[in-house]
């Protein structure tokens, strides 16, 4: 079988792999891609792969903040990180979230005291990687849809 390559190599930046099929584009807004200044993007969606379908986004001469893989973990729970350098894999890492969040994601209860007028930092305690549940430390709600409530 004729294996294609449907997205170029890189020399250097992050490939984020095995994202969830469909969640490219809420990588790419995890990203502020396209207002926050990048050179070039290249976005891959239902990839076929070993375990179903996935999208790939790769991001040229760019490495990613540890918040924005904490929220990419939130959406993508299988996604790897590949750092690239001068062509080779020179780092690859699965995300993966802490014990707790801070200031990531805003709490779905309008009268959490992390939504009040008080600067108060969101903070949620992580009950499962994979699948993503959290719970919020203040008010104790779990929000449904995670991807929602991403800052
Ligand atoms: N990649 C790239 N440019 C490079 C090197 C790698 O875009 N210069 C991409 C590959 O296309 C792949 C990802 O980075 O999507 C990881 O590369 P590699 O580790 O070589 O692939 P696999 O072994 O298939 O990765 P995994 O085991 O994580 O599925
Ligand atoms: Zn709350």
């Amino acid at each position: 079988m004729k294996k294609e390559l449907k997205v170029p190599r890189i020399k250097n930046g992050t490939v984020i792999d095995h994202i969830t099929a469909g969640n490219a584009v809420k990588v790419l807004h995890i990203l502020s891609i396209p207002s926050k200044p990048t050179s070039v993007v290249s976005v891959a969606m239902n990839v076929r792969s070993k375990m179903g379908k996935k999208d790939i986004v790769k991001v040229e001469n760019r490495e990613l903040d540890p918040s924005e893989v904490d929220k990419i973990a939130l959406i993508a729970p299988k996604a790897t990180i590949n750092i690239i350098r001068d062509y080779e894999v020179a780092e690859k890492y699965r995300v993966k979230l802490g014990d707790e969040i801070i200031g990531i994601a805003r709490c779905s209860n309008p009268t959490c005291v992390s939504n009040a007028k008080e600067p108060v930092q969101s903070r949620f305690k992580v009950l499962s990687g994979d699948p993503p549940r959290i719970k919020c430390y203040y008010c104790e709600r779990e929000p449904e849809d995670i991807s929602e409530r991403i800052i």
